[in-house]
């Protein structure tokens, strides 16, 4: 596995002083993605509190862009704040993806899922020519620690269990495409090993380890200005 973070650049950041400093660092992250949302573009719209600092700047600029959103919750925000959403069936591609993570590790393998959403937000992300990732400065650790996310099948549901050790069904409403959410509790020695282990347990249907090579860039909010960094 590569080690390679790069500091590519620094950004000014929003400060709001009302804020606490994660808050602050989400937002400032989130106002730098927007910055790379531009006319004409189709954007994928990532899940939860980060995004939800994005939307509102997105509004704000008044771009004429159309946009996929990875939740209800999403599109519902989204569409509050004046932006173009329309259903992902019929777009083949979309030039940028924007989303929030759990945890990003020093050689850009990310943790998502926490909102549960990761299946759409993977497929959404995959689709993307870019996919950008923002966080608060405590989303990025040294290595990735459990829970990873998982979503199952209903069908078959005991079954995909009884072959998946260390996994915790979680207390949350089946998602928007019917599916189990639950939580992997084991190691995360190495996580495309894992990643891999995931893939090929039938009855999985997304798991929330997203591999460095889907990530195009993390934009990382710390006080007072914003990390760039590419793998
Ligand atoms: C939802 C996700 C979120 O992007 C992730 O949980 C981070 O959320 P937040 O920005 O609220 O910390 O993967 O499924």
């Amino acid at each position: 596995m590569q080690s390679a973070r790069r500091r590519v650049s620094r950004e000014g950041g929003g400060v709001d002083g009302e804020l606490a400093d994660l808050e602050q660092e989400k937002r400032a992250a989130a106002v730098a993605a927007a910055d790379l949302v531009e006319d004409g573009m189709l954007v994928g719209l990532g899940t939860g509190t980060t995004v939800a600092y994005l939307l509102p700047e997105l509004g704000r600029r008044h771009l004429d862009i159309s946009c996929v959103a990875t939740s209800p919750a999403t599109e519902v925000l989204a569409r509050r704040e004046g932006i173009v959403v329309g259903p992902f069936e019929g777009v083949a591609r979309l030039d940028i993806a924007i989303d929030g993570a759990d945890q990003v590790d020093p050689s850009g393998w990310l943790i998502k899922g926490g909102g549960g959403a990761h299946t759409r937000e993977k497929i959404v992300a995959a689709a993307a020519d870019r996919f950008v990732v923002i966080v608060s400065s405590n989303k990025l650790v040294p290595r990735l620690a459990p829970p990873v996310p998982l979503e199952l099948m209903a069908f078959g549901l005991d079954a995909t269990l009884r072959s998946l050790p260390h996994v915790v069904l979680r207390q949350a409403p089946v998602t928007p495409d019917g599916g189990v959410l639950a939580d992997y509790h084991g190691e995360v020695d190495d996580p495309g090993q894992l990643a891999a282990r995931f893939s090929d347990t039938v009855g999985i249907v997304a798991h929330g380890l997203f591999p460095p090579a889907m990530v195009s860039r993390v934009l990382a909010g710390r006080a007072g200005h914003v990390d760039t960094l590419e793998f």
